[in-house]
């Protein structure tokens, strides 16, 4: 038998992990071969509930699922021990009249134990993607409150951007979603993102060339995608959940598989410098992975109009990094 790949995933009992962990221990990430135990980590209050996700998920009798282990927030080292993946989902949820500040200063603190965790228990090949949100930050902050486990480790999810585009690029031309490759998100996953059509191609064609309305790809879609979270909350009177769980595991898929040649994915990593971007920020950008680490894809035209809008999404993760200055 292979040896078991542990995945620890915070905030486990909460919507998205419901959608999430039972597709993992299926074996839809790692493959029918390969056997999982998952790592639960839930605050103290939602532990009864985490009992319950255990229950059904032996319910399934998954013959992928080799274990559960569970922890609470106050033993993060016995939820992370070994952990070959640990996935960040969990953190308090934007309140009512809570501003982005705010739930940034909430959750900083969450993040600075769990990247101390992650350095003391975690495996030493740990890879770690972080969903919680403002997840490009709280990243950050896990990442420099863990000098010891390498930079390329550390990944912010913005899949589900770079999903939610992909799907309106694809019905916008009236071709299937598997058509539209390199379809880059830029940035922080927050409403400054940039979705970069520009590079992006559409059946090996430049999408510029075969979506010829470009006011509505400089204006409509640009703010559909940034916008989308909100108008699932408006549409369903919760936030994405299965589609966050879904580009959960299409980002960490993108990350254990070699990347076909000529395409990319989005994901948010440390950056090198590359485009301009601040060196050591969090910032999504075209990535390609050979299945243990990731390179920037270089060689993305930005005109005066995609500039502008890289500067500003930059621009505010300066900002979201001054305000946890003194948690780095
Ligand atoms: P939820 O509120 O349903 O579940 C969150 C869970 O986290 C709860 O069970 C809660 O008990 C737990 N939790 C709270 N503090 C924790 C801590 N310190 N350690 C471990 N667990 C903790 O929220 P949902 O819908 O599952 O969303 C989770 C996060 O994902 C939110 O921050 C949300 O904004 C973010 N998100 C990010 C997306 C992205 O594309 N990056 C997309 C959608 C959501």
């Amino acid at each position: 038998m292979k040896t078991p790949i542990r995945v620890a995933v915070t905030g486990a009992a909460g919507q998205i992990g419901y959608a999430l962990v039972f597709r993992i221990a299926s074996g839809q990430v790692f493959g029918p071969d390969q056997p999982v135990i998952l790592h639960f980590v839930e605050i103290p209050p939602a532990l009864g509930a985490l009992d319950g996700v255990h229950m059904e998920l032996d319910d399934c009798a998954f013959p992928t699922l080799a274990g559960v282990v569970k922890a609470d927030t106050d033993h993060l080292n016995d939820g992370f021990r070994d952990c070959n993946f640990v996935l960040c989902v969990g953190s308090v949820p934007r309140g009512k009249g809570m501003e982005r500040g705010d739930l940034i200063k909430i959750n900083g603190p969450i993040f600075t134990n769990t990247g101390k965790a992650i350095q003391e228990a975690a495996a030493s090949d740990v890879r770690v993607v972080v969903v919680g949100n403002p997840c490009n930050t709280n990243c950050l902050i896990a990442m420099n409150n863990a000098k010891d486990v390498p930079s390329d480790r550390w990944y912010a999810m913005t899949m589900l951007d770079q999903n939610r585009a992909t799907s309106q690029l694809a019905n916008k031309a009236g071709v299937a979603v598997a058509d539209v490759q390199n379809m880059t998100i830029w940035g922080n996953h927050s409403a400054t993102q940039y979705p970069d059509f520009f590079n992006a191609k559409i059946g090996g064609k430049a999408a510029t060339d075969v979506i010829s309305d470009h006011d509505w790809l400089k204006g409509d879609f640009i703010s559909t995608v940034q916008k989308r979270g909100a108008a699932i909350i408006e549409a369903r009177g919760a936030s994405s959940a299965a589609s966050a769980a879904n580009a959960l595991i299409d980002n960490v898929k993108a990350i254990v598989t070699p990347t076909p040649a000529g395409e990319t994915f989005s994901a948010a990593v440390c950056s090198d410098g590359s485009y301009g971007v601040d060196e050591g920020l969090i910032s999504s950008f075209p990535l390609t992975s050979d299945g243990k680490t990731w390179k920037i894809a270089q060689g993305f035209d930005h005109n005066e109009f995609a500039k502008a809008k890289l500067d500003a999404t930059v621009a505010e993760l300066r900002g979201e990094r001054e305000t946890v200055a003194d948690l780095l």
